[in-house]
């Protein structure tokens, strides 16, 4: 994250000393930070800190000498505006439009055109006030983005709601806000995708799944996130999750996939499917357990001391090849991977171009077995199309980088 200018207010909340450690992290991060403290605010942190990690004098004061007027073109000046913590008393005050300090007259003033953020950090019983409850509403209603509060110990000794979000969170948030807010409404996405493996029952405890791990999906997911967005990730259970806000939906086996990606594109219009899940080609079927057949789902944990033991398997269907006519929508751009384990080059494209025709998919991703690294992480990826191979890339980065510039110029 580079370039972004961000007014950081602070009020008086004693999670003051976190804000520290998000100001050195948006610092770090290439952001310009200005900070503005209410008197407070000054109890809990320090203005040598807040100087010292952003190199600005702290505002305090709205009347100060020779920057009365200056104070107020910081709203014009900042990408994003963020109150942390937020005290019940400043919520409070802002709801009720009061401008008597200089944290309250610069939301007054606020330009809407930009973000203001508001992450609440206070007593449980503070934070559930009516009072409290209903300024959060009212902000919210005005176009203030709330922050969900953390729950656990708090200072005061009480467990519950009220404690800061995770600065982590919240500097991927602020992230995420600078991001959507440069992206160009034409060109924001609504995107689908399929992350990790199936997992076929056998019995309570067992399963038959494949070596997916996610990775590549949350690195291509984290990258719509960080550019603003709208995701959807269907996921296996230990799938790597990317951060940030997007819709989460777990999957198990195939069956299960088959209907939530059924369901996803029923209810939603998306713009691109990128469908990346390894799914089972067979479900099991019965096992012959020496003499006996039990039929799926098996109700108890097969036993151990069976010695003769067969799976017998259903192939399943192919669920890609189904994605358009389930959306009922021809522009949906639908993305499919070829994941190859032959050395042979022609071998790889034939697999790749039978994918392409039998699924109807617009763009094919190809990659092989031998690109499989440390971890299980894939390197090497080529995007194919009707024409044939479009582009190669080296990371899952790069990939998604490339994926998104393909959907926007379809979707144009
Ligand atoms: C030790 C201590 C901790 C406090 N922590 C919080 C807090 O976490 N959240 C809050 O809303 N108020 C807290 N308060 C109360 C506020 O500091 C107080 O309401 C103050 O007037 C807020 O002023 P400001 O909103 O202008 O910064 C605390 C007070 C003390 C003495």
């Amino acid at each position: 994250m580079s370039k972004y200018k961000i007014l950081f207010k602070l009020s008086g909340s004693i999670a003051a000393y976190k804000s520290a450690y998000l100001i050195s992290k948006l610092v770090q991060n290439d952001c310009e930070v200005q900070t503005v403290a209410s008197e407070g605010a000054l109890h809990f942190i320090g203005k040598a800190t807040l100087e010292g990690l952003t190199g600005k004098q702290v505002i305090t004061d709205t009347f100060a000498d020779g920057e009365m007027m200056s104070h107020i073109n910081l709203v014009k000046w900042a990408d994003l505006t963020i109150l942390a913590p937020a005290s019940a008393n400043t919520i409070n005050k802002f709801a009720a439009g009061i401008g008597d300090n200089v944290l309250t007259s610069l939301f007054l003033a606020h330009d809407w055109s930009t973000p203001y953020l508001i992450a609440p950090a206070m007593n449980t019983w503070m934070y559930q006030h009516p009072a409290t409850a209903e300024s959060l509403k009212k902000l919210q209603e005005w176009g203030v983005e709330i922050l969900p509060t953390d729950e656990g110990y708090l200072a005061c000794g009480d467990m519950g709601k009220g404690k800061l979000l995770n600065p982590d969170d919240i500097y991927q948030i602020i992230k995420e806000k600078l991001i959507a807010n440069e992206l160009k409404a034409e060109d924001k996405l609504k995107v689908l995708i399929t992350a990790g493996g199936t997992r076929e029952k056998i019995d309570n405890i067992r399963y038959i799944s494949n070596l997916s791990t996610g990775k590549t999906s949350s690195v291509i997911a984290q990258h719509f996130i960080d550019k603003g967005h709208d995701l959807t990730y269907l996921h296996s259970i230990d799938a790597k999750l990317p951060d940030g806000s997007y819709k989460k939906v777990e999957y198990s086996d195939f069956n299960d996939l088959n209907e939530k990606i059924k369901k996803q594109l029923k209810d939603e219009k998306y713009d691109a499917l990128i469908h990346q899940a390894a799914i089972s080609d067979f479900s099991l079927d019965s096992v012959q357990a020496d003499e006996k057949t039990i039929y799926v789902p098996l109700k108890e944990k097969l036993n151990s001391d069976v010695q003769n033991l067969t799976f017998n398997l259903r192939p399943n269907f192919k669920i890609i090849d189904r994605i358009k006519k389930y959306a009922g929508d021809e522009t949906l751009t639908v993305i499919s991977f070829k994941f190859t384990d032959t050395e042979s080059r022609e071998k790889q494209v034939e697999q790749v171009n039978s994918l392409l025709k039998k699924s109807n998919s617009d763009f094919v991703v190809h990659n092989d077995f031998s690109d499989r690294g440390k971890e299980n992480s894939q390197s090497n990826f080529g995007i194919f199309n009707d024409d044939g191979k479009i582009v190669s890339v080296k990371s899952a980065k790069e990939l998604a980088e490339e994926l998104e510039i393909l959907i926007i110029n379809k979707k144009k």
